[in-house]
């Protein structure tokens, strides 16, 4: 995109370097102390970070562990899920949500998904539910909260179900009435992984939970079910999170408050550049209007809670999507899709003898759906790249 005086200025997707900038004299303090006492695994510093993510998210207990993934599938082995098991799965998600329920030999049931907030519908779990349903795992997808988290808790309790919330994208988050992640289910997962809203330097995640039982389990299980030296009480794993990782973890959450705060302000800012070009209406849309080229994505507990969202990813919906991401590519701005592929059409997951057309939901924003550059450090100058651009991009429809 050329700006006034003739510079390109390009827009990534993701800079961790601007971060990294900000932050290095603070995370290099931090390493050597984990340098300094030469424990790199759990210990003192891990333990502080469980101790400041539970206060932060008002939660009795987190336990740091290996990664997201491993947050999830400690959290499925923690309630014995096996073999026969059925764990109920929006088909609209990242794979490890269901890739773990199949590593335990379970059965993922897939279920779609609404096109406002992007979370698993009651309705859908409900008609899901059999004699062998186990758990079910609620994703809160693009750093919000699933509108329909509330109705799943309670459809869940009443019949005696577990209920998982894959938190990976969401972590600070907060419902309608305040509750933030790990307030719904049994336990909240969260991803640590590099990009996310609050991302360690590689692998790393925690499950936080209200439950003391679960807790002490997650930390058997965290250890090779390991309750004292070279004493197995269960057979678990290394999902144990490094000290390195908390250390940087640590100085970042520091300054998560204001990051997600610029988060939420340049998802503003997004919104107004997009009515001003005459591309969209007001967030909140599901169905394109004729003279709408972009639906914006809805914020939905907006004035109810202090952080209804935290926007790790700014995510429209767009026809046309392929040619306008090759357009914007070759403008020098980065996008992504989560998801091109809904998990029901994954060829993992095809002895499960789904079908196109299963999931209409989710099916249709696989087409439509495109995540733009939306990290702290993005300008409103290179805001309003992406934006312009996109509206040349349909100026070349007409
Ligand atoms: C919704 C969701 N679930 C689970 C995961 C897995 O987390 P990790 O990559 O830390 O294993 C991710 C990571 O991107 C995710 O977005």
């Amino acid at each position: 995109m050329d700006t006034p005086g003739g510079v390109r200025l390009t827009v990534p997707f993701v800079n961790l370097a601007a971060q990294h900038e900000a932050l290095h004299e603070e995370l290099e303090e931090a390493l050597q102390r984990v340098v300094r006492t030469q424990q790199f695994i759990l210990g003192p510093e891990v333990e502080a970070l469980e101790q400041e993510c539970a206060a932060y998210l008002r939660l009795p207990h987190a336990v740091a562990v290996s990664s997201g993934t491993d947050a999830l599938l400690m959290a499925l082995m923690a309630l014995g899920i096996g073999p026969g098991d059925e764990v109920i799965v929006p088909t609209w998600t990242f794979f490890a949500t269901a890739g773990v329920v199949a590593r335990l030999a379970a059965r993922p049931v897939f279920a779609d998904v609404e096109p406002l907030g992007f979370g698993l519908r009651a309705e859908e779990v409900e008609r899901r539910l059999t004699p062998r349903t186990r758990a079910v795992i609620l994703v809160h997808l693009y750093g919000q909260i699933a509108p329909d988290s509330e109705r799943i808790a309670e459809l869940c309790q009443q019949r005696g179900i577990a209920l998982i919330e894959d938190a990976a994208q969401a972590f600070g988050a907060q419902y309608r009435d305040g509750r933030g992640i790990g307030h719904f289910g049994m336990c909240a997962c969260i991803s640590f992984y590099p990009t996310k809203n609050l991302g360690a330097w590689g692998d790393a995640g925690m499950v936080v939970t209200r439950y003391d039982e679960l807790a002490r389990q997650l930390r058997l299980l965290r250890n090779h079910g390991m309750e004292q030296r070279y004493l197995h009480k269960l057979v678990g794993g290394n999902f144990r999170m490094d000290a390195l990782h908390a250390a940087v973890l640590r100085v970042k959450l520091r300054h998560l408050p204001q990051w997600n705060a610029r988060r939420r302000a340049h998802a503003q800012h997004y919104a107004e550049l997009f009515r001003c070009y005459g591309l969209a209406q007001a967030p909140g849309t599901a169905e394109f209007a004729p003279s709408d080229h972009v639906l914006l994505p809805a914020e939905l507990y907006a004035g109810q809670t202090e952080v209804p969202h935290v926007y790790h990813q700014y995510v429209v919906r767009v026809q046309h999507r392929d040619a306008l991401r090759r357009y914007l590519t070759d403008c020098g701005i980065g996008t992504e899709v989560y998801y091109p592929i809904p998990l029901h059409r994954q060829p993992a997951f095809e002895g499960l003898a789904y079908r196109e057309g299963d999931f209409p939901v989710a099916e249709r924003l696989a087409a439509e759906v495109l995540a733009l550059p939306i990290y702290p450090e993005l300008t409103p100058e290179q805001q309003e790249a992406v934006v312009s651009c996109i509206a040349a991009f349909f100026r070349t429809l007409r």
